[in-house]
């Protein structure tokens, strides 16, 4: 068969998004159907996964459904089904990954299991058809910040990672105390705009040469401290200036370590990925330092940066090209890394 023709089902339910696509090849997208469940989490302040898993299992079907139909395809022309299989929340990806074993299994058709880190990377593919490895990829999620070195479509290497929290968890948790609702990212994104990134000086960790590793915690615990002695002090803050400066401190410390890896690597192009890559300073700061460095610079479309199918889709036909499927015992691994390969 031609492999431009390949038609992939992706799937996808790690965390609080039931989302499902159909693509073409490996980078033409004919649906990416992708249902939040954000505003049911919301008054709690983040995902409860109980809650999460059980809006997948009622969504997971329809969402499907959905994606077919807009595709213009029945499932007599799918050619294979890939999903996410981990990281994320257990009770949610069994959702995704016991939808597509059932249909893999009925259809008599090749099962993928997909390591939704790698989809995040992936999601680049989709929306830059010239981007060809090997790069260095900046993946920034919600629960993950890693740099990979990509030396090609199946062949990684994980330069470094974070010991602590993740870069979007550090933004969901800075957000929360300061009463901005869930997820954080996007509001302190917001309210950044207005403040002066200047304004508070907060700590960066981990900075000597050649670290490849991230660490948040004490940049949180920092701003955490500073909210709480102004309002000891009785001194009002400026929530803009907070916001701005957090985020600047945590983009600063991004930018220094992928600028370092791609000259490490001697890469010439420099990728971003994961729902974090949505930032709007994130994305120009680093644009704006790979310009100087002569650096190809490539992130996804806004709508490919956060959770969705269509990213597992392309990583999965990948990985299919290459021969890499999944058998039907494929379960669901919450704490799956992004390791060597
Ligand atoms: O990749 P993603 O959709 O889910 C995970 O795999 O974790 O990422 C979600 C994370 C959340 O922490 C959210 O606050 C963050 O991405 N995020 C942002 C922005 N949009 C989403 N962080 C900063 N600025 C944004 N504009
Ligand atoms: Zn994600």
């Amino acid at each position: 068969m031609d492999k431009d023709k390949i038609i992939t089902l992706a799937i996808e339910s790690s965390c609080d998004e039931t989302s499902a696509a159909v693509l073409e090849g490996g980078r033409k997208i004919l649906s990416n159907i992708i249902s939040t469940q954000i505003p049911v989490h919301q008054k709690f302040g983040g995902v409860v996964p109980e809650i999460a898993s059980r809006k997948h299992i009622i969504n997971i079907m329809p969402v499907i459904d959905e994606a077919l139909r807009t595709a213009g395809t029945e499932l007599s022309d799918i050619n294979q089904v890939a999903v996410t299989y981990g990281p994320g929340l257990v009770g949610a990806l069994l959702v995704g990954v016991s939808a597509a074993k059932a249909l893999a299994f009925s259809r008599n058709i090749p099962l993928i299991g997909v390591n939704h880190l790698e989809g995040h990377i992936f999601a680049n593919f989709l929306s830059s058809p010239e981007l060809v490895p090997p790069f260095v990829a900046l993946v920034v999620s919600g629960g993950h910040t890693s740099l990979v070195h990509v030396k090609d479509y199946n062949s990684f290497s994980l330069m470094g990672q974070t010991r602590d929290d993740a870069a979007g968890e550090a933004f969901d948790k800075v957000a929360r105390v300061m009463g901005l609702p869930y997820p954080g990212g996007p509001q302190i994104d917001k309210l950044a705009q207005e403040g002066d990134p200047l304004a508070i000086d907060f700590p960066r960790a981990l900075q000597e040469k050649g670290n490849y590793e991230f660490s948040f915690s004490g940049l949180k615990s920092a701003v955490l401290n500073y909210l709480n002695s102004m309002k000891l002090k009785k001194i009002e803050v400026n929530k803009a200036d907070v916001a701005a400066s957090f985020q600047h401190t945590v983009i600063e410390v991004l930018l220094v370590k992928a600028m370092a890896a791609v000259k490490e690597t001697g890469c010439d192009t420099l990728v971003l990925a994961g729902g974090v890559a949505a930032n709007s300073s994130l994305e120009k700061r680093l644009r704006e330092e790979a310009t100087r460095k002569n650096v190809k610079f490539y992130f996804p479309d806004k709508i490919l940066c956060t959770d969705n199918a269509a990213m597992i889709g392309c990583r999965g036909y990948y990985q299919a090209l290459a021969g890499h499927y999944s058998d039907l015992y494929l379960n669901a691994v919450p704490g799956l890394a992004l390791e060597d390969l």
